[in-house]
């Protein structure tokens, strides 16, 4: 298969059917812009799964999302996209870059959740930016914009669900929208413990990247639990 993009953590391949992309998740973790960078066995494995039953879920709850099927353990296809060069990052709780750029304590509750953009550029370490940025530069309009904005607050709110279930706080997350080539926007890229901060609900044990971005350990151990208590609680 010809590779059309290689990314820090995923490979993407062309397929027969040109509507579609061939998806392989990699074993690599990276953290602050690629800096810091370690294999982990399992990790395309636990990944791919995990991103495929989040983006099975949200479908079941009127998400549109690019997945299409899991082709293997670490593979997936999907429908192709244009992905809006947005990383669309929602906050439940203060943690991260925002407890460190304001001051604030890890876990402080916000009275509404948090909507935050950064223009998705490597070289720029992924700057963040507001509205009027986003739409003054012609990332998007102020329609597709507002659109994104419903999807991710929806997103929110089932993803919440869904990870209380598994008894795991959704703290805040990073998502990506792509464009279709019909012009719709929908959910891409993944949704897995390198793109969310989840708790466990009784002891704030953190279970996602930041065991790696931290040197916590148990890495891969966090990332097993999050699918287990997916596969558990969907059951
Ligand atoms: P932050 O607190 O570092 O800004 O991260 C907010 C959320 O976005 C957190 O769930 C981790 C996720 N994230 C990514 O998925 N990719 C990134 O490159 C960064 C910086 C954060």
């Amino acid at each position: 298969m010809k590779l059309l993009y290689e990314g820090k953590a995923k490979q993407l391949f062309e397929v027969e059917n040109e509507q579609e992309i061939y998806v392989h998740y990699k074993n690599s973790a990276t953290a602050f812009n690629g800096v810091k960078k370690e294999e982990f066995e399992k990790k395309g494995v636990l990944n791919n799964t995990i991103s495929a039953l989040i983006f099975e879920h949200l479908e079941k709850n009127g998400v549109r999302t690019h997945f299409i099927r899991k082709v293997n353990d670490t593979d997936q296809i999907c429908q192709k996209v244009t992905i809006i060069p947005l990383e669309v990052i929602t906050r439940n709780l203060v943690a991260g870059s925002m407890a460190k750029k304001y001051g604030l304590e890890e876990g402080k509750k916000l009275s509404q959740p948090v909507f935050e953009l950064s223009y998705k550029n490597d070289e720029l370490g992924d700057p963040l930016i507001n509205d009027d940025h986003a739409i003054a530069l012609d990332i998007v309009t102020q329609e597709e914009l507002a659109e994104i904005k419903q999807q991710t607050h929806r997103i929110n709110t089932v993803l919440k669900d869904l990870f209380l279930q598994a008894g795991l706080v959704l703290v805040d997350f990073k998502i990506e929208f792509g464009k279709t080539h019909t012009g719709d926007i929908i959910l891409a890229d993944e949704i897995s413990p390198d793109t969310c901060r989840l708790w466990e609900v009784n002891t704030g044990e953190k279970l996602d990247k930041d065991r790696f971005r931290r040197d916590l350990g148990s890495v891969m151990e966090a990332y097993e639990e999050v699918l287990g208590r997916l596969e558990h609680a969907k059951s």
